[in-house]
């Protein structure tokens, strides 16, 4: 048996409020736990986007009936909600900005609109970058002019991760995470993802190619945290018109990762310190007594979606063959998850930030 510390998985998508068909606080709790996360931090593209007081409590009221393991919440940074962010990053997981892509009210069309938020963010509170390619390089300009440590998402390209690790040679206050999808899977992957259904294999960032997954591996020093931008929508939805991107990540993060160690891709400190160490310096995270999770080191298996907890119903890593399961998940000295049952009740999860 394998003891490792809580998880943390600082992206999650968890739909609560406004898209509770694909996810909810209850279900992706649930599914973080049978993954072996302990700790998540909630992404503010909700229906409506968590970007003041109002939408905040919103999001923390439902977490805080329904989460089965611990939380936190990001503001999203908006047009002109730099004050009023600020003014709640006590009770926040940090700061989300949205660089590139167009994400409703969570919009900044040009580089004016990130100033007030690097001026006015605390120091010490974190800041998540969605920037992509040349985008990175402007949040890493920005990071350094005014002086703000800058945390970067799903980093998926070579050109990133090697600016990344520029940046850091420098001594910039730059870290990031890489996507186990972005790990696992490259463009060549998509036509085994799709069956004939082209939105299953979208995600944002694309999947790269074999080149970008090779200089990922090759750098996993520069790479802080894993992370699953666990992006639950429905199969009805990625099959349909318009298809949305993103993919379910939380249960079958840790057992791809134990694989790798089993392939002599990866170590289990690795684990140890992109899952735990790291997110939890970097975001500044309270300690978790009494909190450890158990890991069968041998179990081969399948990846099935008809076995897991997310309401979403799939995975891009359906048939996987995988070596390595969580047996049983303590949460603050209560078993929350043992052989394949979550036993933590909806609201014994708590608010990082309380
Ligand atoms: O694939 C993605 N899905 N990328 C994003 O940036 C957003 C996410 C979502 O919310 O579905
Ligand atoms: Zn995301």
């Amino acid at each position: 048996m394998l003891k490792l510390p809580g998880l943390i998985d600082p992206h999650v998508h968890v739909r609560e409020p406004g898209a509770t068909h694909k996810e909810d606080w209850d279900t992706v709790t649930q599914a973080a736990l049978a993954g072996g996360v302990t700790t998540l931090l909630a992404m503010p593209n909700t229906k409506p986007p968590i970007f003041d007081e109002a939408t905040l409590t919103l999001a923390l009221d439902a977490a805080n009936a329904k989460a089965r393991c611990d939380y936190g919440q990001y503001i999203g940074a908006g047009p002109d909600n730099a004050d009023i962010a600020a003014a709640l990053a006590p009770k926040a997981a940090g700061l989300k900005m949205y660089l590139d892509s167009t994400f409703g009210e969570l919009r900044l069309d040009d580089m004016t609109l990130w100033m007030p938020h690097f001026q006015t963010f605390p120091k010490l509170a974190p800041m998540v970058m969605h920037a992509e390619s040349r985008t990175l390089a402007a949040a890493i300009l920005f990071s350094t002019i005014y002086d703000h440590p800058v945390h970067i998402a799903h980093v998926s390209l070579k050109e990133e991760i090697l600016l990344i690790k520029a940046a850091k040679e420098k001594g910039i206050k730059v870290t990031c995470e890489v996507c186990p999808h972005h790990l696992f899977l490259s463009t060549e992957d998509i036509p085994a993802i799709s069956h004939e259904h082209p939105g299953r294999g979208e995600v944002r960032p694309r999947l790269a190619t074999k080149e970008d997954v090779h200089s990922l591996w090759t750098n996993l020093d520069v790479i802080d945290c894993f992370a699953t931008d666990h992006a639950p929508h429905t199969l009805l939805e990625k099959d349909g018109e318009n298809p949305p991107p993103g993919f379910p990540g939380l249960e079958t993060m840790l057992p791809l990762l134990l694989t790798a160690v089993d392939d002599g891709r990866l170590t289990v400190e690795d684990i140890r310190q992109k899952l735990h160490n790291n997110p939890k310096r970097i975001f500044n995270l309270p300690e978790q007594p009494e909190t450890w999770v158990e890991v069968d080191e041998n179990a081969i298996y399948e990846i099935k979606a008809t076995e897991s907890f997310t309401r979403c119903g799939w995975t891009p890593f359906e048939g996987w063959k995988v070596k390595g399961r969580v047996t049983k998940v303590v949460l603050r000295g209560k078993t929350a998850f043992e052989d394949g049952k979550v036993l933590a009740e909806a609201g014994y999860g708590k608010n990082i930030r309380r």
